[in-house]
């Protein structure tokens, strides 16, 4: 496959407040958030033109540049019309979306208390991010990367920094032929892939790790409810990694990864199950109502 390259595409990036064409949307190299990893993001996934939980998205950029000691300096309303313009501008109807806000070039040291505070979204065509992997089920290595304690870093951001290892730990996963990373915590326990949270079937039921250091994700958030919701049992709780041989299904949830069901995780093999299509199936009708009938169901 062709590989397009990021900086080298027809359309329009929204950057600071102007929506600016595509390959113009540059910064300086001597800028804080790219020397010292002061930048923090979102993913987020239109579908049939509506962008799934927008302002839960934009909450947790706000809250994660907050995290980073930063206020991002545009409001919640003012980021949600942002996100609907690129997507109007680029003529996109299924995409994702990358808001990212980082500190700027006016200072470049440790202490960044002056610099000017950035913001830019784009949006593009990006499928589901196993591809037609998805369906039969990723195969996942185990990471030697562990994810920190929330005193190590500030693990409920969705700051860049963070991602370091979560590009390790793929690499690695890829190198020895797997599609993606099992990480473990700072304790040895489950903890989540390189950009998605893990669900694990035990008799039935929905477990998944409790998020003390890593990502609550919203679409995690999402399947809990849709799991509830179809009176399946949900549990939160610390999984171990002995406990890996007793699952009966595994999938992961993200915004980029939606539902997708495991096939492999090192030296145990999974059969993606009913459980999994109910929930994969029920999340891919979820996505695509409109506002007005998720707000109906709601009600
Ligand atoms: C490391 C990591 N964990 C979990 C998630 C899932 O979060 P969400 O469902 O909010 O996209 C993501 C994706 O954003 C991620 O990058």
């Amino acid at each position: 496959m062709a590989l397009v390259p990021f900086d080298d595409r027809d359309g329009w990036i929204w950057l600071d407040g102007a929506m600016v064409p595509w390959r113009e949307a540059k910064l300086h190299v001597l800028t804080h958030g790219l020397h010292y990893a002061s930048g923090v993001f979102e993913g987020e996934r239109a579908y049939d033109g509506n962008i799934f939980k927008l302002r839960e998205h934009t909450d947790r950029l706000i809250a994660s540049g907050k995290i980073l000691g930063f206020d991002i300096p545009w409001t919640a309303d003012e980021i949600d019309a942002a996100c609907a313009a690129v997507l109007a501008k680029n003529n996109l109807i299924d995409a994702y979306l990358r808001p990212i806000a980082w500190r700027g070039s006016e200072m470049l040291a440790v202490s960044a208390q002056h610099t000017q505070i950035h913001l830019a979204i784009a949006a593009w065509a990006w499928p589901n991010l196993f591809g037609d992997n998805r369906m039969k089920g990723v195969r996942l290595g185990m990471a030697k990367w562990r994810r920190p304690a929330p005193d190590t870093a500030p693990t409920a951001s969705k700051a860049s920094g963070l991602y370091m290892i979560g590009t390790l730990s793929k690499h690695q996963a890829e190198a020895e032929g797997f599609d993606d990373a099992l990480m473990l915590d700072y304790k040895g326990d489950i903890a989540e892939a390189t950009g998605a949270n893990a669900f694990f079937v035990f008799n039935g039921e929905v477990h998944t790790p409790t998020p003390l250091c890593f990502l609550d994700g919203i679409t995690r958030r999402t399947v809990m409810k849709l799991a509830r919701t179809r009176q399946m049992k949900v549990v939160e709780r610390t999984i171990k990694v002995d406990e890996l041989k007793d699952a009966t299904e595994v999938f992961l949830a993200g915004t980029a990864a939606e539902v997708t069901p495991v096939r492999v995780i090192g030296e145990h093999t999974y059969i993606p199950g009913t459980i999994t299509e109910t929930l994969l199936n029920d999340y891919e009708a979820l996505v695509r109502m409109s506002p007005e009938e998720v707000a109906s169901r709601a009600a």
